[in-house]
């Protein structure tokens, strides 16, 4: 089983990226850490415990919170797409007899940060471990002043980031965990990692319909499946007035989905950088795509996924979550 770490910023398809990595048993994940991203960082670090509430967490996985700050620009949250409390405002629900569907999570007092919480599931399970990041990159940034972790303590680090050959999802230009912290993804992207990109090229790709969410869920019987109906709403919601359509993009869950099975994208080896200045293009994944003799190329820093099978990630995701 590869040992996985989630740093991540819940989120609604961040939840639902937990939920599959947590259900699959291609995967062993030692540790979830925070970082603030479509909400601040407390907030992500509640939902978090939240959305382990509906399930059997794995005995003695690792917690940490990240970063509260991008590295030098205030945060910009997403709560008008998934929610106030970043869950599709969970506390509007309950049970048959009142009570609230979603309790409010006993959070403990004091976390590790995320670095800490990186060395200790080193020190645990040893190196090559698999990272896969699904929010703001600036953990992975502040562990760069800690070589040792990040040179030999992962094998490979997927992070759905970035916007190669299509539009942003924030600005025309940015992808939002780009968007937000375009400095660490840019110190990321220059470190010479074993780093490879789900970009908006394919998760935007790979989405499931409030119809089809409705179907799928009205079988499942478990509390995943009913949270899985709940907590999308409100993003629907957003989908259907600001975008034309309620349908709702496997983002995050799709950077899950190929630590799953690496054959569902093939990747590009390419040379690309963030735009830390631009007003316009603040945040944009630029990729070096001139066509240029070797000697005057860069060499590639990355891997991206510019391809997907749609159809075949859809439905590993949505299986996982929607057991009958
Ligand atoms: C990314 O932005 C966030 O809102 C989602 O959780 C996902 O990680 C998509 O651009
Ligand atoms: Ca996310």
């Amino acid at each position: 089983r590869r040992k996985v770490i989630l740093d991540t910023d819940p989120g609604v398809d961040d939840a639902l990226a937990i939920l599959l990595a947590l259900r699959s048993p291609e995967l062993d994940v030692v540790g979830i850490t925070t970082i603030c991203g479509n909400v601040p960082v407390g907030q992500a670090t509640e939902n978090l415990f939240r959305i382990l509430s509906l399930v059997d967490p794995p005995r003695g996985l690792l917690i940490g919170q990240g970063a509260a700050a991008p590295l030098r620009r205030p945060l910009e949250t997403a709560t008008h797409v998934h929610g106030a409390d970043g869950l599709g405002d969970l506390d509007q629900f309950t049970n048959q007899s009142g009570q609230p569907r979603y309790p409010r999570p006993v959070v403990p007092g004091r976390l590790p940060s995320a670095v800490e919480t990186w060395e200790r599931c080193m020190r645990t399970h040893g190196p090559n471990l698999t990272l896969i990041t699904l929010g703001p990159l600036t953990n992975l940034a502040q562990a760069l002043q800690r070589p040792a972790i990040v040179a030999k303590g992962f094998r490979s680090i997927i992070a759905m980031a970035g916007a190669i050959a299509v539009p942003g999802n924030v600005t025309r230009a940015a992808e939002f965990n780009v968007y937000v912290d375009p400095h660490a993804a840019e110190q990321v992207l220059q470190a010479d990692l074993p780093l490879t990109l789900i970009p908006l090229d394919v998760t935007t790709k790979v989405t499931v319909s409030r119809e089809a969410i409705t179907k799928l869920t009205a079988r499942a019987r478990d509390p995943v499946g009913q949270f899985f109906a709940d907590a999308t709403g409100a993003a629907l919601d957003f989908a259907d007035r600001v975008e034309g359509a309620a349908v709702f993009p496997f983002h995050d869950p799709l950077a899950v989905a190929v630590a799953i099975d690496p054959a569902l994208v093939q990747l590009v080896p390419l040379h690309v950088a963030v735009e830390t200045e631009g007003p316009v293009a603040l945040g944009a994944t630029l990729a070096d795509r001139r066509r240029l003799r070797r000697e005057h190329q860069n060499r590639p820093n990355v891997q991206v996924a510019l391809r997907v099978q749609a159809d075949r990630a859809r439905r590993l995701i949505t299986e996982r979550l929607c057991r009958t």
